[in-house]
Protein backbone atom coordinates (compact mmCIF):
# COMPACT_ATOMS: atom_id res chain seq x y z
CA UNK A 1 0.00 0.00 0.00
CA UNK A 2 1.40 3.35 -0.94
CA UNK A 3 0.76 5.81 1.55
CA UNK A 4 0.98 9.44 0.37
CA UNK A 5 0.07 12.28 2.89
CA UNK A 6 -0.14 15.60 0.93
CA UNK A 7 -0.63 19.34 1.93
CA UNK A 8 -3.61 19.70 1.60
CA UNK A 9 -7.58 18.26 -1.03
CA UNK A 10 -5.73 20.52 -3.77
CA UNK A 11 -2.80 18.38 -3.92
CA UNK A 12 -4.73 15.15 -3.57
CA UNK A 13 -6.83 15.98 -6.24
CA UNK A 14 -3.67 16.57 -8.23
CA UNK A 15 -2.00 13.41 -7.50
CA UNK A 16 -5.67 11.22 -8.18
CA UNK A 17 -5.36 13.32 -11.51
CA UNK A 18 -1.61 12.43 -12.40
CA UNK A 19 -2.62 8.58 -11.92
CA UNK A 20 -5.09 8.36 -14.10
CA UNK A 21 -3.68 10.79 -16.66
CA UNK A 22 -0.37 7.93 -16.42
CA UNK A 23 -2.87 5.11 -17.18
CA UNK A 24 -4.30 6.87 -19.58
CA UNK A 25 -1.27 7.43 -21.62
CA UNK A 26 0.18 4.25 -21.47
CA UNK A 27 -3.47 2.68 -22.47
CA UNK A 28 -5.28 5.45 -24.73
CA UNK A 29 -9.04 3.30 -23.93
CA UNK A 30 -8.40 2.53 -20.83
CA UNK A 31 -11.32 0.99 -18.26
CA UNK A 32 -11.59 3.40 -15.19
CA UNK A 33 -13.81 2.32 -11.92
CA UNK A 34 -15.33 5.99 -10.68
CA UNK A 35 -16.90 7.16 -7.82
CA UNK A 36 -19.11 10.20 -6.86
CA UNK A 37 -19.22 12.40 -3.83
CA UNK A 38 -17.46 15.09 -2.67
CA UNK A 39 -14.42 13.38 -2.54
CA UNK A 40 -13.35 13.09 -6.36
CA UNK A 41 -14.99 16.63 -7.49
CA UNK A 42 -11.91 18.27 -7.25
CA UNK A 43 -9.72 15.60 -9.18
CA UNK A 44 -12.42 15.51 -11.93
CA UNK A 45 -12.49 19.13 -12.56
CA UNK A 46 -8.82 19.05 -13.32
CA UNK A 47 -9.52 16.12 -16.04
CA UNK A 48 -11.82 18.36 -17.17
CA UNK A 49 -9.14 20.96 -17.55
CA UNK A 50 -6.21 18.60 -18.68
CA UNK A 51 -8.65 17.82 -22.10
CA UNK A 52 -9.80 21.57 -22.61
CA UNK A 53 -6.27 23.18 -22.16
CA UNK A 54 -4.26 19.94 -22.73
CA UNK A 55 -5.65 17.69 -25.07
CA UNK A 56 -5.89 15.04 -22.68
CA UNK A 57 -8.66 12.50 -24.65
CA UNK A 58 -11.39 9.87 -22.51
CA UNK A 59 -12.31 9.30 -26.57
CA UNK A 60 -12.18 5.32 -25.95
CA UNK A 61 -12.10 5.13 -22.35
CA UNK A 62 -14.68 2.77 -20.44
CA UNK A 63 -16.10 3.20 -17.37
CA UNK A 64 -17.73 1.86 -14.43
CA UNK A 65 -19.15 3.55 -11.66
CA UNK A 66 -19.36 1.92 -7.79
CA UNK A 67 -22.86 2.33 -7.28
CA UNK A 68 -25.76 3.73 -8.24
CA UNK A 69 -29.46 4.20 -6.11
CA UNK A 70 -32.78 2.16 -6.25
CA UNK A 71 -35.80 4.05 -6.93
CA UNK A 72 -34.02 7.53 -8.79
CA UNK A 73 -34.65 7.69 -12.68
CA UNK A 74 -30.80 8.78 -14.17
CA UNK A 75 -32.54 12.03 -14.98
CA UNK A 76 -33.39 12.68 -11.36
CA UNK A 77 -30.41 15.27 -10.52
CA UNK A 78 -29.95 13.15 -6.99
CA UNK A 79 -29.07 10.34 -9.39
CA UNK A 80 -25.19 9.21 -10.18
CA UNK A 81 -26.23 9.16 -13.61
CA UNK A 82 -27.21 12.43 -13.57
CA UNK A 83 -23.93 13.38 -10.78
CA UNK A 84 -21.66 11.71 -13.79
CA UNK A 85 -23.05 13.86 -16.46
CA UNK A 86 -22.75 16.93 -14.33
CA UNK A 87 -19.09 16.90 -13.03
CA UNK A 88 -17.58 14.99 -15.61
CA UNK A 89 -18.94 12.91 -18.61
CA UNK A 90 -20.58 16.04 -20.32
CA UNK A 91 -17.04 18.23 -19.94
CA UNK A 92 -15.12 16.00 -21.67
CA UNK A 93 -15.00 13.99 -24.85
CA UNK A 94 -16.06 10.26 -23.47
CA UNK A 95 -18.42 8.41 -25.85
CA UNK A 96 -21.65 8.64 -22.99
CA UNK A 97 -22.66 4.94 -24.74
CA UNK A 98 -19.60 3.30 -22.66
CA UNK A 99 -20.09 4.56 -19.23
CA UNK A 100 -22.00 2.45 -17.32
CA UNK A 101 -23.49 2.33 -13.69
CA UNK A 102 -25.63 -0.48 -12.12
CA UNK A 103 -28.40 1.14 -12.66
CA UNK A 104 -32.17 -0.23 -12.10
CA UNK A 105 -34.32 0.49 -14.46
CA UNK A 106 -38.22 0.60 -14.05
CA UNK A 107 -38.53 -2.74 -15.87
CA UNK A 108 -35.63 -4.18 -14.65
CA UNK A 109 -35.35 -7.03 -11.53
CA UNK A 110 -33.05 -5.42 -8.91
CA UNK A 111 -31.65 -8.89 -8.57
CA UNK A 112 -30.72 -9.15 -11.64
CA UNK A 113 -28.58 -6.14 -12.33
CA UNK A 114 -25.28 -7.35 -10.05
CA UNK A 115 -24.90 -10.32 -12.42
CA UNK A 116 -25.68 -8.44 -15.32
CA UNK A 117 -23.07 -5.89 -14.14
CA UNK A 118 -20.22 -8.18 -13.39
CA UNK A 119 -20.56 -9.67 -16.74
CA UNK A 120 -20.44 -6.27 -18.68
CA UNK A 121 -17.15 -5.58 -16.59
CA UNK A 122 -15.50 -9.02 -17.71
CA UNK A 123 -16.65 -8.10 -21.51
CA UNK A 124 -14.79 -5.43 -21.21
CA UNK A 125 -11.79 -6.78 -20.58
CA UNK A 126 -12.27 -5.58 -16.74
CA UNK A 127 -10.92 -2.19 -14.70
CA UNK A 128 -7.31 -0.89 -15.11
CA UNK A 129 -7.83 1.71 -12.40
CA UNK A 130 -10.21 1.91 -10.06
CA UNK A 131 -11.19 5.60 -8.02
CA UNK A 132 -12.46 4.98 -4.63
CA UNK A 133 -13.84 7.61 -1.61
CA UNK A 134 -14.19 6.41 2.14
CA UNK A 135 -16.90 6.53 4.00
CA UNK A 136 -16.76 8.04 7.66
CA UNK A 137 -17.38 3.91 8.69
CA UNK A 138 -15.11 2.93 6.12
CA UNK A 139 -17.52 2.03 3.57
CA UNK A 140 -15.91 1.85 -0.29
CA UNK A 141 -18.96 1.89 -3.11
CA UNK A 142 -21.47 1.50 -0.42
CA UNK A 143 -20.60 -1.70 0.81
CA UNK A 144 -21.13 -1.10 4.42
CA UNK A 145 -19.57 -2.27 7.99
CA UNK A 146 -20.38 -6.33 7.97
CA UNK A 147 -20.55 -6.79 3.88
CA UNK A 148 -18.88 -9.74 2.96
CA UNK A 149 -14.96 -9.11 1.55
CA UNK A 150 -16.03 -11.70 -0.75
CA UNK A 151 -18.99 -9.59 -2.63
CA UNK A 152 -19.87 -8.87 -5.65
CA UNK A 153 -22.06 -6.63 -7.36
CA UNK A 154 -25.67 -6.45 -5.33
CA UNK A 155 -28.31 -4.74 -3.65
CA UNK A 156 -26.95 -3.00 -0.46
CA UNK A 157 -29.35 -1.35 2.42
CA UNK A 158 -27.35 1.68 3.72
CA UNK A 159 -26.61 2.66 6.86
CA UNK A 160 -28.32 5.08 9.00
CA UNK A 161 -25.28 6.82 9.33
CA UNK A 162 -24.25 6.54 5.28
CA UNK A 163 -27.87 7.99 4.97
CA UNK A 164 -27.28 10.68 7.16
CA UNK A 165 -24.45 12.07 5.56
CA UNK A 166 -25.60 12.01 2.70
CA UNK A 167 -29.34 13.69 3.45
CA UNK A 168 -27.81 17.04 2.43
CA UNK A 169 -27.79 16.49 -1.02
CA UNK A 170 -31.66 15.56 -0.76
CA UNK A 171 -33.88 18.71 -0.33
CA UNK A 172 -36.98 16.35 0.56
CA UNK A 173 -35.78 13.93 3.20
CA UNK A 174 -38.82 11.61 2.24
CA UNK A 175 -37.01 11.33 -1.41
CA UNK A 176 -33.78 10.03 0.11
CA UNK A 177 -33.19 5.93 -0.89
CA UNK A 178 -32.35 3.58 1.48
CA UNK A 179 -30.88 1.19 -0.97
CA UNK A 180 -28.44 0.99 -4.17
CA UNK A 181 -26.81 -1.56 -6.07
CA UNK A 182 -23.24 -1.22 -5.29
CA UNK A 183 -20.25 -2.70 -6.55
CA UNK A 184 -18.68 -5.97 -4.49
CA UNK A 185 -15.81 -5.83 -2.73
CA UNK A 186 -14.31 -8.84 -4.39
CA UNK A 187 -15.35 -6.78 -7.41
CA UNK A 188 -12.92 -3.32 -6.24
CA UNK A 189 -10.49 -5.71 -5.62
CA UNK A 190 -10.62 -7.48 -9.51
CA UNK A 191 -9.15 -3.72 -10.30
CA UNK A 192 -5.53 -4.11 -11.65
CA UNK A 193 -5.07 -0.78 -9.92
CA UNK A 194 -6.86 1.27 -6.94
CA UNK A 195 -6.35 4.85 -6.03
CA UNK A 196 -8.12 5.96 -2.34
CA UNK A 197 -8.35 9.83 -2.28
CA UNK A 198 -9.47 11.09 1.57
CA UNK A 199 -9.71 14.49 2.53
CA UNK A 200 -11.21 16.16 5.68
CA UNK A 201 -10.82 15.83 9.29
CA UNK A 202 -13.94 13.30 9.20
CA UNK A 203 -12.07 10.68 7.82
CA UNK A 204 -9.76 10.44 10.05
CA UNK A 205 -11.22 7.59 12.31
CA UNK A 206 -11.72 5.46 9.16
CA UNK A 207 -8.66 6.15 7.79
CA UNK A 208 -6.46 4.97 10.10
CA UNK A 209 -7.92 1.26 10.02
CA UNK A 210 -7.93 1.13 6.95
CA UNK A 211 -4.32 1.64 6.93
CA UNK A 212 -3.00 0.14 10.13
CA UNK A 213 -5.94 -1.37 11.53
CA UNK A 214 -6.53 -5.80 11.13
CA UNK A 215 -7.60 -6.63 7.85
CA UNK A 216 -12.21 -6.77 8.50
CA UNK A 217 -15.39 -6.51 7.11
CA UNK A 218 -16.13 -3.82 9.93
CA UNK A 219 -14.20 -1.63 8.16
CA UNK A 220 -14.55 -2.53 4.40
CA UNK A 221 -11.72 -0.62 3.16
CA UNK A 222 -9.44 -2.29 5.05
CA UNK A 223 -9.16 -5.33 2.09
CA UNK A 224 -7.25 -2.59 0.58
CA UNK A 225 -3.87 -4.27 2.29
CA UNK A 226 -4.68 -7.34 0.37
CA UNK A 227 -4.27 -5.62 -2.77
CA UNK A 228 -0.68 -5.70 -4.57
CA UNK A 229 -0.98 -1.89 -6.16
CA UNK A 230 -2.99 0.38 -3.73
CA UNK A 231 -2.38 4.30 -3.65
CA UNK A 232 -3.98 5.71 -0.72
CA UNK A 233 -3.71 9.79 -1.27
CA UNK A 234 -4.70 11.54 1.87
CA UNK A 235 -4.45 15.36 2.80
CA UNK A 236 -3.13 16.24 6.26
CA UNK A 237 -6.45 15.86 7.81
CA UNK A 238 -7.40 12.40 7.22
CA UNK A 239 -4.00 11.50 7.78
CA UNK A 240 -4.40 13.16 11.57
CA UNK A 241 -5.00 9.92 13.26
CA UNK A 242 -2.20 7.62 11.81
CA UNK A 243 0.02 6.19 14.65
CA UNK A 244 3.03 5.37 11.91
CA UNK A 245 3.14 8.79 10.49
CA UNK A 246 7.04 9.28 10.39
CA UNK A 247 7.46 6.15 8.95
CA UNK A 248 5.06 7.39 5.85
CA UNK A 249 7.30 10.53 5.84
CA UNK A 250 10.40 8.35 6.08
CA UNK A 251 9.33 6.41 2.80
CA UNK A 252 8.68 9.24 0.69
CA UNK A 253 11.63 10.96 1.55
CA UNK A 254 13.52 7.44 0.65
CA UNK A 255 11.43 7.42 -2.84
CA UNK A 256 12.26 11.16 -3.72
CA UNK A 257 16.27 10.11 -2.95
CA UNK A 258 15.62 6.76 -5.08
CA UNK A 259 13.98 8.57 -8.01
CA UNK A 260 16.44 11.60 -7.82
CA UNK A 261 18.93 9.30 -8.23
CA UNK A 262 17.32 7.28 -11.41
CA UNK A 263 16.72 11.12 -12.77
CA UNK A 264 20.45 11.53 -12.74
CA UNK A 265 19.77 14.45 -10.40
C1 LIG B 1 -19.55 7.06 -4.03
C2 LIG B 1 -19.21 6.01 -3.10
C3 LIG B 1 -18.98 6.26 -1.65
C4 LIG B 1 -18.24 7.58 -1.36
C5 LIG B 1 -18.09 7.79 0.14
C6 LIG B 1 -17.44 9.12 0.47
O1 LIG B 1 -19.75 6.56 -5.32
O2 LIG B 1 -19.15 4.90 -3.51
O3 LIG B 1 -18.25 5.20 -1.10
O4 LIG B 1 -16.97 7.52 -1.97
O5 LIG B 1 -19.35 7.74 0.75
O6 LIG B 1 -18.27 10.14 0.05
P1 LIG B 1 -17.78 11.65 0.08
O7 LIG B 1 -16.68 11.75 -0.92
O8 LIG B 1 -18.98 12.45 -0.32
O9 LIG B 1 -17.32 11.91 1.47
Amino acid sequence: MDVVILKDGDAVAAAGADLLQRVLRRKPNAVFGLATGRTPLAMYQRLIAACRDEGLSFRDVTTFNLDEYIGLSPDDPQSYRAYMKRELFDEIDIDQSNTFLPECGEKTDPLDVGPAYEALIRSRGGIDLQVLGIGRNGHIGFNEPTSSLNSRTRIKTLTRETIAANRQYFNDPLAQPQLAVTMGIATIMDARQIVLLATGKEKAEAVRPTIEGPVSAMCPASILQMHETVSVLLDEAAASALTLRDYYDWIAQQKRRISGKKEGR
